[in-house]
């Protein structure tokens, strides 16, 4: 059956929107989802800001003529505390759901007032990070833990690979922090590919703290968002976009495993060549 109703769109330079895109399947099961991923351009985390800023907004300028979609969902810390504001200024006809660090609820619920934020480097320096903590921590601390690593880690992790335990360890580390008799209770998981690493992150962890990680709440939000869907379109596969144009069978089996199908962007193929 084709289905011709205007989609939500998932956006992500990698795996990571998979973690809010599995919640919103299952409480959003009749809409027609499609997910782009800009794997030419990953890691986004080690992007300067200012070209990072520039491709996003060229790739959305496309992206939405293409697929005119209902919603959406830019299911990435990295791009959303860059360039959410600028993207919901650059096309007021369209809506958008960000993914920016879990800070306010992280302050809510933490008994000892120390709580850490790990995040690509890109998120952790966005003026977006420091002013929710400004605006949110209240009585607590909050320590900025940047990797560089871990979301490289979680996209061979998730296909299968070996993962080196060091790396994990050196990397989750420094977020926990122990002061006055005191530890961190809370850590905020603010990059959508470090919730596919949480049974790594809990083994290796030297104390148990919270994971927090907003996946859920953002499926309720974009599921409050849309319109109510009169046609069942369930028979119809949702589509996975990849920017390189290039996917491997541990890629297909793995975005099969989410109910996606993987094809290329053949007239994306400029944005599969970057220069850095
Ligand atoms: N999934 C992304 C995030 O939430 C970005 C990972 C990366 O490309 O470095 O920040």
């Amino acid at each position: 059956m084709i289905n011709n109703s205007r989609p939500v769109l998932f956006f992500d330079s990698g795996i990571g929107g998979l973690t809010i895109f599995r919640e919103a399947r299952i409480i959003i099961p009749k809409r027609r989802f499609i997910y782009i991923v800009d794997d030419a351009a990953f890691p986004y985390g080690l992007w300067k800001g200012e070209a990072l800023r520039q491709r996003l907004s060229d790739l959305f300028s496309r992206l939405l003529k293409k697929y005119n979609p209902l919603l959406c969902v830019i299911a990435c810390n990295t791009a959303s505390t860059l360039a959410l504001d600028e993207l919901r200024a650059a096309f007021p006809d369209y809506n958008f759901v960000g993914t920016v660090p879990a800070i306010k609820p992280a302050a809510e619920r933490s008994r000892s007032g120390l709580v850490s934020v790990l995040a690509t480097f890109g998120t952790i320096r966005r003026a977006c990070t420091h002013s929710l903590i400004a605006a949110h921590a209240g009585r607590c601390l909050f320590s900025l833990v940047g990797s560089g690593k871990l979301s490289i880690v979680a996209e061979a992790y998730l296909r299968g690979e070996a993962v080196d335990s060091k790396i994990i360890c050196a990397e989750i580390l420094p977020c926990f922090i122990e002061q006055n008799g005191k530890y961190t209770d809370i850590i905020v998981l603010a990059c959508t590919h470090y919730p596919f690493l949480i049974t790594l992150f809990r083994k290796f962890a030297p104390w148990p703290v919270d994971w927090l990680e907003p996946s859920a709440a953002i499926a309720h939000r974009i599921h409050s968002l849309l319109p109510p869907c009169e046609n069942d379109s369930g028979s119809d596969e949702d589509i996975a976009f990849f920017i390189s144009g290039q996917i491997d069978c541990a890629t297909r089996r793995l975005f099969h495993a989410f109910g996606l199908k993987c094809n290329s962007l053949p007239d994306f193929l400029d944005f599969a060549r970057i220069n850095t």
